[in-house]
């Protein structure tokens, strides 16, 4: 239930997620006939993009729902329900290639074996993924609301992983990669519309959040929206204070 409404709602309100990923996407420059595998593909909108260029595209995602939403809209591709974490694939890629995923990874060196050991000689992994200080604003407000209205409970757990630049490329390094680049930028990333926030604080906030009731988690956010409005809410639109890294390795 709760991963079927997951799917709907990040294809009606966050997909930019998607078109962001176009930037990545230059960068793996996918060629005719390669074997390219995406890592966290979601509901399968760049997989089809990079099917474009002629290569031949696996995407994979640990939601079932996510994976079902992808297949039925591009029914030709190749789409299957895989934890990263789970994967055993044995050199069978030229290009792994994964965007706004790998931040939900907690276990990073073990998921950058999975993909160092899925790729073949020279195979090379793209990806781009939230960065250090990655929302940092609103992971703050959230914390600090989260702590004044529930001050008896232990403090939210967040679900993420946000890396330097140094500490990802060192992992990556660690597990057999030639680094050939790596990019850390700030995004300020419009969310759509006046609750835009809610929208993204209970969709990607979900994992941490769902202990709460309804009405509990409306007067969270209500909270945050009211400590972020000076700072994050400009022309009647809510901007997400992203940062990104981009990484380029080779095996
Ligand atoms: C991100 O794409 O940066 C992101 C998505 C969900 C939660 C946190 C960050």
């Amino acid at each position: 239930m709760l991963d079927e409404w997951q799917s709907k709602l990040y294809d009606d309100k966050h997909y930019f997620v998607s078109n962001y990923g176009k930037g990545i996407l230059e960068l793996l420059e996918p060629l005719k006939g390669e074997k390219i595998l995406d890592v966290g593909c979601g509901t399968g909108d760049l997989a089809v993009e990079i099917s474009k260029s002629g290569a031949i595209e696996k995407g994979i995602d640990k939601s079932e729902d996510m994976i079902q939403t992808a297949q039925s809209k591009y029914p030709d591709l190749n789409f299957a329900t895989v934890d990263i974490l789970n994967m055993d694939y044995n050199e069978e890629f030229d290009a792994v290639f994964s965007n706004a995923a790998l931040h939900w990874l907690q276990q990073p060196k073990e998921g950058l074996q999975k993909i160092y050991q899925s790729l073949g000689e020279d195979g090379r992994f793209v990806a781009e993924f939230g960065g250090k200080n990655n929302v940092m604003m609103i992971r703050n407000a959230l914390h600090a609301a989260y702590s004044n209205l529930f001050s008896d409970s232990p403090p939210l757990k967040e679900p993420w992983y946000f890396p330097s630049i140094a500490e990802y490329t060192t992992l990556m390094e660690e597990v057999g990669f030639t680094v050939h680049y790596a990019r850390y930028y700030s995004r300020p990333t419009p969310l759509e519309g006046t609750d835009g926030l809610a929208n993204w604080i209970l969709m990607f906030g979900e994992g941490m959040l769902q202990h709460l009731t309804k009405d509990e988690k409306r007067t969270l956010i209500e909270n945050v929206e009211k400590s972020l409005k000076t700072t994050l809410y400009m022309d009647h639109q809510w901007i997400a204070d992203y940062c990104r890294i981009q990484v380029i390795g080779k095996k």
